[in-house]
């Protein structure tokens, strides 16, 4: 029979982080409980998914407005999460392998900035591709990936866990726009942010400052965070990132209407939409959009949803930032700027922030 820990067993083990030498299952603290299969106990889940209901109220307020608009974290289905892999491939998409050629170079000066010994909380850790540079650079006792995608998050953490052993790895289902408790486990430990892949350009600039002021918070004064940011660019080179030529961005995007309408019971008919993607130079943002190519409706828990012809749902924004424009939402976010570096052609940029107040 496996042991279950409860919290008060566990009192040596926060202390120490040792590692219990057995297979153990572990309840998690928060929502519902998820069994969690583990070896050598360094491996815990933590639950802090919203409720359904409230995600069912989301959608219906989203699409049955005037102005359609959806949360770009429902494209991230289990589909959603190996098509959004298939675009970090794409030539097109030069965001992630200019950001890891980034992180390649930066190995000794983040090693020296960061230290050992602390707890690396990744927010919208997706594949944990990234984490394993850093996990090489700085050798941390802990990592909390922070994902809404509770199965790809759940498959990569078993592959970390399996390629790194005597790191504790608590995965963490959240939403990463709401606040929400970092694991107990890791609560005496420094801690140190990353939330790479420009994902901070989904925010408004007011949205991402007010998520800093979250993260702020929750790692506390003197913390430190990696972020990646993509910078202002030619727009014939954002825009064929956003409309590659292999059309899995298009799939990507079609991919959320299919889940929004798994998620609300009904078929949503992603045929009836096609994918649009438009760079605004003035505000410096990437819109993504599905657009109805027929009026249609469908009703959904009692609401009938209704699309005209060529009507757009907003599907994600990608803000795009000089150097100093994002050093001053950082500065409005709490942090201050400890070091920033960028590519040979200023493409993209990696800051080091601290919080200065949380
Ligand atoms: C664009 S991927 C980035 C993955 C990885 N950090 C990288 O840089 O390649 C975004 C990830 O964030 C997650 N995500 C998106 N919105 C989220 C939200 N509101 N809360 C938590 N996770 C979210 C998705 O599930 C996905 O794994």
């Amino acid at each position: 029979m496996p042991e279950i820990w409860t919290r008060n067993d566990r009192s040596q083990y926060e202390r120490g982080l040792t590692t219990p030498d057995k297979e153990t299952t572990i309840a998690t603290t928060e929502g519902s409980r998820v069994d969690n299969k583990l070896s050598r106990g360094d491996l815990e889940l933590f639950d802090r998914q919203p409720q359904t209901a409230d995600v069912t109220e989301e959608l219906l307020r989203s699409l049955g407005a005037s102005e359609k608009s959806v949360s770009a974290r429902y494209f991230y289905d289990q589909r959603g999460s190996e098509l959004f892999e298939a675009i970090t491939q794409l030539p097109e998409y030069y965001l992630t392998r200019t950001e890891m050629a980034l992180f390649d170079t930066l190995a000794d000066e983040l090693r020296a900035a960061i230290g050992a010994d602390c707890a690396l909380v990744e927010y919208g850790s997706g594949s944990s591709k990234k984490i394993r540079q850093l996990l090489e650079t700085v050798a941390p006792l802990a990592y909390v990936p922070v994902d809404i995608s509770l199965s790809h998050m759940q498959h990569n953490a078993r592959e970390l866990h399996r390629d790194y052993p005597n790191l504790h790895i608590y995965p963490t289902c959240a939403d990463i726009t709401r606040r929400f408790e970092l694991p107990e486990p890791v609560a005496q430990l420094n801690k140190v942010g990353f939330f790479p892949g420009s994902s901070i350009g989904n925010f408004s600039p007011d949205q991402a400052v007010e998520f800093l002021s979250n993260v702020a918070r929750t790692l506390g004064t003197g913390s430190r965070l990696i972020v990646g940011v993509d910078r202002k660019k030619d727009s014939a080179i954002l825009e064929a990132a956003y409309n590659d030529s292999a059309g899995v961005t298009a799939e990507f995007n079609l991919n959320m209407m299919k889940h929004l309408g798994e998620l609300l019971g009904v078929d949503l008919a992603p045929e009836k939409f096609v994918h649009r993607a438009d760079y605004d130079a003035e505000t410096g943002c990437i819109r993504m959009f599905l657009e109805a190519v027929e009026a249609h409706e469908v009703e959904a828990n009692g609401a009938r949803i209704r699309f005209s012809e060529g009507e757009r749902v907003h599907t994600e924004s990608s803000y795009k930032y000089a150097p100093e424009e994002f050093a001053e939402i950082a500065r409005r976010g709490g942090f201050r700027q400890v070091s920033h570096w960028s590519d040979p052609n200023d493409w993209f940029s990696v800051f080091l922030l601290e919080v200065v107040s949380d």
